[in-house]
């Protein structure tokens, strides 16, 4: 099992801790590791050599699958939600890391990327790419699960509250299935809603979790200057680096929630820093276009 180190941030009537997921590996950091470790091993035991993926033009997962695929020699396809995309390819950090590691893009207009589970499309692309593994968008499926109930480890028994960022719930819900009785997880939803309980009810009985998405900064990857100016000061603060889209939202929910006094008294909460820095380029394009003050 790969351990982290965990620091701790606060001290005092309740302690608030970090584990740094986030420094596994530098190109497959955080949950990416976690999700990929099994659905990898499958692959490199078996005749096909060609993975196939979906995701966005800044998405964490497309850009741990390059990586994937070049340090163990496997073919790498993306299909990326967006067709207007195919011609700025090098204007895009996460698009040209992966070209640079070997992926080959399928560029996709929205409507036909809405299609990504229909069996016609998939036998469309099977037709195109030859035989592949398919990993859903963002990773998730049973052996991603499996490698994220590998998160917590015997020493993160002391705490009360296991904090983590939510997408499709692949991540929270591997915390949940190994949650002592004492724990309870709390998912903060990059994204609105809460839609993600019905995955986690799904892979385990505990019902110790909650979901919440009021540190949602109005949708997925959206943000404003109060989180960039959190991110920044947290940086200065604790020498940590968090990304926009899912580990800001989710401190900034965290600090937020302990002033409100949210966590029993003299509780013990651990934060779960899953990653996802290679977004923050990307994300600094589009701020400097609004005139908005840079992630540092
Ligand atoms: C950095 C980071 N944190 C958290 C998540 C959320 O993970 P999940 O989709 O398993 O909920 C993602 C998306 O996979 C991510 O890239």
């Amino acid at each position: 099992m790969q351990a982290t180190n965990t620091k701790l941030l606060i001290s005092g009537n309740n302690t608030l801790a970090i584990k740094r997921e986030d420094l596994l590996f530098p190109e497959i950091s955080g949950n990416k590791y976690r999700k990929l470790k099994y659905q990898l091993a499958k692959i490199l035991a078996s005749e096909t050599k060609t993975i196939l993926t979906f995701g966005g033009a800044y998405s964490n997962h497309i850009a741990a699958v390059a990586a994937i695929g070049k340090k163990h020699d496997l073919r790498t396809i993306g299909i990326i939600r967006g067709d207007e995309l195919k011609n700025s390819i090098s204007d895009n950090p996460t698009l040209s890391f992966a070209q640079d590691h070997g992926m080959n893009f399928e560029f996709v207009t929205r409507e036909a990327y809405r299609q990504k589970e229909s069996m016609i499309f998939l036998e469309s692309l099977e037709r195109k790419h030859g035989s592949f593994h398919l990993i859903p968008e963002g990773g998730t499926n049973e052996l991603a699960i499996k490698g994220c109930t590998e998160i917590l480890n015997t020493e993160d028994a002391q705490y009360d509250y296991i904090c983590v960022p939510v997408g499709t719930g692949g991540t929270l819900a591997g915390i949940v299935s190994s949650l002592l009785p004492h724990q309870k997880a709390i998912g903060f939803s990059a994204l609105k809603g809460t839609f993600q309980k019905e995955l986690i009810e799904t892979h385990t009985a505990n019902k110790n979790f909650e979901i919440i998405d009021s540190f949602n900064f109005g949708g997925y990857a959206k943000i404003d200057e109060d989180l960039v100016r959190f991110i920044n000061e947290f940086k200065s603060t604790h020498k940590i680096q968090l990304d926009p889209v899912y580990t800001g939202k989710m401190l900034y929910g965290i600090f937020d929630l302990m002033q409100k006094q949210y966590f029993k008294e003299n509780s013990r909460i651990l934060a779960i820093h899953t990653g996802g820095l290679q977004g923050i380029a990307g994300m600094n394009q589009t701020l400097k276009k609004k005139k908005l003050p840079l992630i540092l």
